[in-house]
């Protein structure tokens, strides 16, 4: 009889730090419940992701490795280049990953690969190899039931838009009728997006479809009619999240105050808490605009005189390379004055995101609807106001503000008498009707990953699955 195989499972996250994070929360989430998981990181992440301190891998199941994405050292890897990051994955990259799977480096041999949802390599050549593939998109129900509904948006007529008026109702996305206008659909359906872009972000959806099945990182309360649709579609589907609450819980997440996030790329300015420490209980605005969102300086002029005119204090995480089309030096003199500690202002390159939303003193969160931070705001019970700009970012700010009723959508403006009202509703005029939608939906997220919760159920019996078809392939 032939030995029981070792379930070994492969983790390939997309290289930008939206997918990384959750994506190693999980990894480390399956290495805890006994698997051997190797989370495969492109070399360039994988230098920035090192371990820092105690957030080194917990356990001796689960290896941080990684592979060449074919990019050169120097190339930015930015959202503007972002085409040729593409190209190269499914070339360089693609290369790279078969080899690593086929050479002694993925020993015992792996049993299953946990694709990103947008990372089709990894579906590719799991099928030359005859090893079962789960999709994991790191993104929204609402968002995903949207993309698969786009093809026939176009076949209807309805895409790409017949003029330029966003403000036009948009119907025939089913479990969302009504709600929509046409600026809330994803960035994808709006005109100015390159079609080969479209393209690519399309094939990645439908190829998502040949795996085995899908994990989401949402919650089944928050998200029960778009995962009813999303059922039609795929037959096996794991909500596992939020999975930064569930790593917590399970004591993988790091939540000490002592130590770096799970798998940040950045190192994170930790003297923004003890400035915190000395702000009034829920005064604060925390703005943060994710780790890719770009502003051109007008844009980060108006939030400024906003938040300045609103008279609240204001932490800004501001990356070095946020500013957009500024020559470089222009744009490090304008954040290094920007930086300058004042009183009732503070603004860093990177924070502690989670235990700054977790800190008393935060009252607000201007955001860009990322769906990790929007998960982190709700986690932390924190109402936001959204100024989405790409991807989901768009449907995730309607979902906020007009099913969830937790937050104020600020879509596509960001004059200073905007962003002084929201945050004087958000903080006041709306405080209280906003604050007990966030407190039941809140309540549902910290359900959802205890220990009968739905989220903790369904990683339960992803584990089981993943021991399953490791004994099968
Ligand atoms: C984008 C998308 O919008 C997101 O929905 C998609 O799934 C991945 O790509 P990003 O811009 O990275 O993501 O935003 P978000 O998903 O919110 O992730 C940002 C992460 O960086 C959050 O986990 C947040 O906690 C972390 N962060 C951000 C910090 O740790 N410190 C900071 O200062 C800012």
């Amino acid at each position: 009889m032939e030995e029981p195989r070792e379930p070994h499972v492969l983790v390939l996250p997309f290289p930008a730090q939206g997918h990384i994070k959750p994506m190693l929360c999980l990894a480390k989430l399956l290495a805890a419940a006994g698997l051997r998981v190797t989370f495969l990181n492109t070399h360039h992440n994988h230098r920035r992701i090192l371990p820092r301190g105690p957030s080194s891998p917990p356990s001796s199941l689960l290896r941080l490795e990684s592979i060449s994405d074919g990019l050169p050292d120097d190339h930015p890897r930015s959202l503007e280049r972002i085409e040729e990051l593409l190209l190269s994955i499914k070339t360089a990259m693609k290369a790279a990953l078969r080899e690593f799977l086929v050479s002694k480096s993925a020993e015992p041999p792996v049993t299953c690969v946990i694709a990103d949802g947008i990372m089709s390599i990894g579906i590719d050549v799991a099928e030359e190899l005859s090893v079962p593939a789960i999709s994991f998109r790191t993104f929204s129900a609402c968002c995903l039931w949207t993309y698969f509904c786009i093809p026939t948006f176009i076949h209807e007529g309805k895409l790409p838009f017949p003029d330029d008026d966003l403000d036009k109702e948009f119907h025939g996305l089913l479990g969302a009728e009504g709600l929509l206008r046409r600026r809330d659909l994803p960035s994808i359906c709006r005109s100015a997006i390159a079609i080969n872009l479209y393209r690519y972000f399309m094939d990645e959806t439908i190829a998502m479809t040949r795996a085995c099945a899908l994990i989401l990182n949402t919650f089944d309360a928050l998200e029960a009619p778009m995962l009813s649709h999303l059922a039609t579609i795929f037959t096996d589907i794991y909500t596992i999240g939020p999975l930064h609450a569930l790593a917590v819980k399970s004591h993988v997440g790091h939540f000490s105050g002592r130590s770096e996030s799970v798998g940040s790329l950045q190192m994170e300015d930790r003297s923004c808490m003890v400035w915190l420490n000395s702000q009034a209980s829920r005064s604060v605005v925390y703005v943060s605009f994710g780790s890719l969102v770009k502003i051109t300086v007008d844009q980060l002029m108006e939030f400024w005189h906003g938040l300045v005119n609103c008279g609240r204090p204001f932490l800004w995480v501001l990356r070095e390379d946020a500013i957009l089309g500024e020559n470089e030096e222009k744009a490090r003199s304008l954040l290094s004055e920007l930086k300058v500690v004042s009183e009732g202002r503070r603004v860093v390159d990177w924070a502690p995101q989670e235990e700054v939303l977790a800190h008393a003193a935060v009252g607000g969160f201007l955001t860009h609807s990322g769906w990790n931070s929007t998960l982190e705001g709700i986690v932390a019970g924190i109402p936001m106001i959204c100024w989405p700009r790409i991807a989901d970012q768009q449907i995730n700010s309607r979902w906020v503000s007009e099913v969830w009723k937790i937050g104020l959508d600020m879509k596509d403006t960001c004059d200073r008498s905007t962003v002084e009202t929201m945050v004087r509703l958000l903080m006041d005029d709306k405080k209280e009707e906003i604050m007990k939608s966030m407190a039941r939906i809140s309540a549902l997220s910290s359900d959802s990953v205890g220990p009968e919760g739905s989220s903790s159920k369904n990683l339960e019996r992803l584990v089981k699955n993943i021991r399953k078809i490791g004994q099968t392939s």
